[in-house]
Formats: C-alpha cells, sequence, structure tokens
C-alpha cells in the first residue's frame, strides 16, 4: 500500500513543471525521498541552487498538485538546496574556494553589462548564495564606482593574497581599487591579460559558491584568453535588441562554444523604457530580438530589464537597485532571472575531476 501511494506521490509531483528547473523535480533528481507515516507523508527536496526566496513558491506549487490526491495524511514538504561545482574547460584547473565562475559577457561594451552582473549578484545573495564579483575589464572598471568602493584598497595578511573587498556582503576585486584609472589604460593586451588572471588567483576569496566575472566587452585577443585560462562553469550574454548588437552577441556565444564553456542564458537589457511619471512601458527597440537569438542558439531569454532611471541612478550612486529598493518590480526581475541562471547551472554537468585527488605516477 504505501508503495502505491509513494508511487502516485511521485508520479503526481512529476506534473509540476518548474519554471526556473525547465523540467519537473523527478527528472531533475531533486527530490530525495517520500516518507509515508500513517499521519503523515514527509517529502524532502534539494535543489542545486540557492533558493531562500523561492521555497516557499515551490512548495505552493507541489501541495497544490498533490491536493488532487486526496491525502488524508498532513503533507510536509522540506526543501533545502545545496550547491556544487559543475564542469569547466578541459585542462583548466579551479580553485578549491570558489565553486562555480560565471562569466558575464557581451558582444559590445555599453550595454549594460556591469549594471546586470552586479545586481544579478545581489539578488544572487539574497537567494542565499554565497557570492563574489570580479571585475575583469582591466581598461573600464565600473564596479568600485556601481558598488560604492571606488577608494577602498584591498587588506593583505600574508603579503602575499589580497582580501576581497566586502560590499553589501558580496566579495569584490577590481583593478580599480588597486591602481588609479589612468594606470591601466595604457597596459597592452598581454599585461592586461596577466593582471586579471592574478586579481583571480590572489584574490582569497572565501567559500563562493558563485563568482561572476565581468568581462570587458567584445571577442578580442583579452577575453578569449580569459575563456581559455579562468576555470568557467557557464557565461551569461546581456544584450540590448538592437540588430547590431545580436550580431555582436553571436560571436561572443561561439567564442564560449570555441573553448567549451556552456551559454547558460541571454539577459535582454533596456528593451522598453518605463516612465516613471506615467508608468507607460515603450518597445523603444521592438521586442522579439532576444527570442529569435535564444532559439537560433538554443540558450534560453532568461528575462528582459527595462530602461530604467533608478536603475542608472543606483549604479551611480553606488547603491544598486537590488539593495536601494529591493521590492521594485525592476529588482524582483533581477531576482527571477538570478534564479534562472543558478538553475540552468543546476542542471548541468557536475565537476567530478575536483574531487578526485591528484594522481601521481612514480617510477622508483
Ligand atoms: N536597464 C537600464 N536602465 C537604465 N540605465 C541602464 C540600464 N542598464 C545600464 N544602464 C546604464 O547604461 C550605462 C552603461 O551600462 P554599463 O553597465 O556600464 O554597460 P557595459 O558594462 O556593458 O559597458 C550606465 O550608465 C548604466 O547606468
Ligand atoms: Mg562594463
Amino acid at each position: 500500500m504505501t508503495e502505491i501511494q509513494e508511487e502516485q506521490i511521485k508520479h503526481t509531483l512529476a506534473q509540476y513543471q518548474d519554471p526556473y528547473l525547465k523540467q519537473d523535480i523527478v527528472t531533475a533528481k531533486v527530490l530525495q525521498s517520500i516518507k509515508i507515516e500513517p499521519s503523515a507523508i514527509t517529502i524532502d527536496i534539494r535543489l542545486g541552487f540557492p533558493a531562500r526566496d523561492y521555497q516557499e513558491t515551490l512548495r505552493q506549487q507541489l501541495l497544490h498538485v498533490l491536493s488532487r490526491l486526496n491525502l488524508s495524511q498532513a503533507i510536509q514538504i522540506n526543501i533545502d538546496w545545496e550547491v556544487t561545482s559543475h564542469a569547466v574547460q578541459r585542462g583548466v584547473k579551479g580553485l578549491p574556494q570558489v565553486k562555480n565562475i560565471i562569466a558575464i559577457a557581451s558582444g559590445k561594451g555599453g550595454v549594460g553589462k556591469s549594471t546586470t552582473a552586479v545586481n544579478l549578484a545581489l539578488a544572487m545573495l539574497q537567494a542565499g548564495a554565497k557570492v563574489g564579483l570580479l571585475d575583469a575589464d582591466i581598461y573600464g572598471p565600473n564596479q568600485p564606482q556601481m558598488l560604492g568602493c571606488s577608494g577602498e584598497r584591498p587588506q593583505s595578511d600574508d603579503g602575499q593574497s589580497m582580501k576581497p573587498i566586502i560590499k553589501y556582503g558580496l566579495q569584490t576585486m577590481s583593478i580599480g581599487n588597486l591602481v588609479d584609472e589612468k594606470t591601466a589604460m595604457v597596459w597592452r593586451g598581454p599585461m592586461a591579460s596577466g593582471a586579471l588572471q592574478q586579481l583571480f588567483t590572489d584574490t582569497h576569496w572565501q567559500d563562493l559558491d558563485y563568482l561572476l566575472v565581468d568581462m570587458p566587452p567584445g571577442t578580442g585577443d583579452i577575453q578569449l584568453t580569459l575563456a581559455q585560462k579562468l576555470p568557467v562553469s557557464g557565461a551569461l550574454i546581456v544584450t540590448t535588441p538592437q540588430d547590431i548588437a545580436l550580431l555582436d552577441v553571436k560571436k561572443a556565444i561561439n567564442m564560449f562554444n570555441k573553448v567549451s564553456i556552456p551559454s547558460l542564458g541571454i539577459v535582454e537589457n533596456m528593451a522598453s523604457f518605463h516612465c516613471e511619471h506615467c508608468g507607460h512601458v515603450t518597445q523603444i527597440f521592438g521586442t522579439g530580438g532576444g527570442n529569435a537569438l535564444a532559439d537560433e542558439y538554443n540558450v534560453s531569454l532568461l528575462g528582459s530589464v527595462p530602461l530604467t532611471m533608478a536603475i542608472r541612478e543606483g549604479c551611480d550612486e553606488g547603491r544598486p537597485i537590488v539593495i536601494a529598493a529591493p521590492e521594485s518590480e525592476v529588482s524582483q526581475r533581477y531576482c527571477d532571472i538570478a534564479r534562472g541562471l543558478m538553475a540552468n547551472l543546476s542542471v548541468l554537468a557536475k565537476d567530478y575531476a575536483s574531487k578526485f585527488p591528484n594522481i601521481v605516477i612514480e617510477n622508483k
């Protein structure tokens, strides 16, 4: 009887398609156990991404589908999560204290990549993740200003490694916190590339689930070197909907494909204009560009962020909107996109290599 009921519950749970996992919880292998007792049923679920702001919604949805069964017992659904490391490019070794690196990239500058990166990082933090943000834009570091920590210099305990600068709970590092802007501007490609690798390896990141890397714009040599040398689990592509930007975006996706880094999704930025006075939303660049691109490359469109005054103001003032107005519609959008991004990564292949000890073959 218990087995029949267990199968029935499993089958019913599988009828709910999670919008972030894009599959049901049985197929996604996040259903851990179903315990059936005469007076209670306990269901344990372990997601692969932090869901502090989502677990209640999921619980309600699952209770709703289960209500069809008219079960006599009380139902308890426990939801927790565990973030694991996912596979990176072949031949590149990860850092033990950073579980996953996600590159935030775009085909060209000015599409809002840094703005998206900082707000998504803060949204992930709100979901319960441990998050870092590495500003890889050596020639135009924006993150110190966006986070309001321009004047801060990193501390070092050992004279070898730097402690990340912590702002709003986010661990961050930028060339802008080390040298003044004009110094880095004159560096040539290899030097800039080297500086970036050092920023990554010499920063003492503390136990991160995700390190977002705000990439420099474009698909030049520096970007390619980065894509080949940093252990990246996935990339997020930011675009505006104009056609030219989309062309550039294709190049960016292709660059990641070439080095076997999966694209986790596309964010369409500044697609529409939200008027703060009358509330009207204008589709300045038309709609559907991001969707078409997503279809062509089989990458999901994670969401769209309107051109909003408060987003720009927040970044200029060093208080991104996700911090300044967490309940606003735009901030909720960032949270939604962050959840989709983390969920998409969670269903990809895990990194078993890092769990293996190094094997040395000696010939004595
Ligand atoms: N959705 C948005 N609404 C309003 N302003 C935005 C939005 N996204 C970005 N911006 C503004 O556009 C400018 C460029 O954004 P930025 O993130 O620096 O682009 P990128 O890093 O791609 O060069 C900044 O002034 C930023 O505040
Ligand atoms: Mg930028």
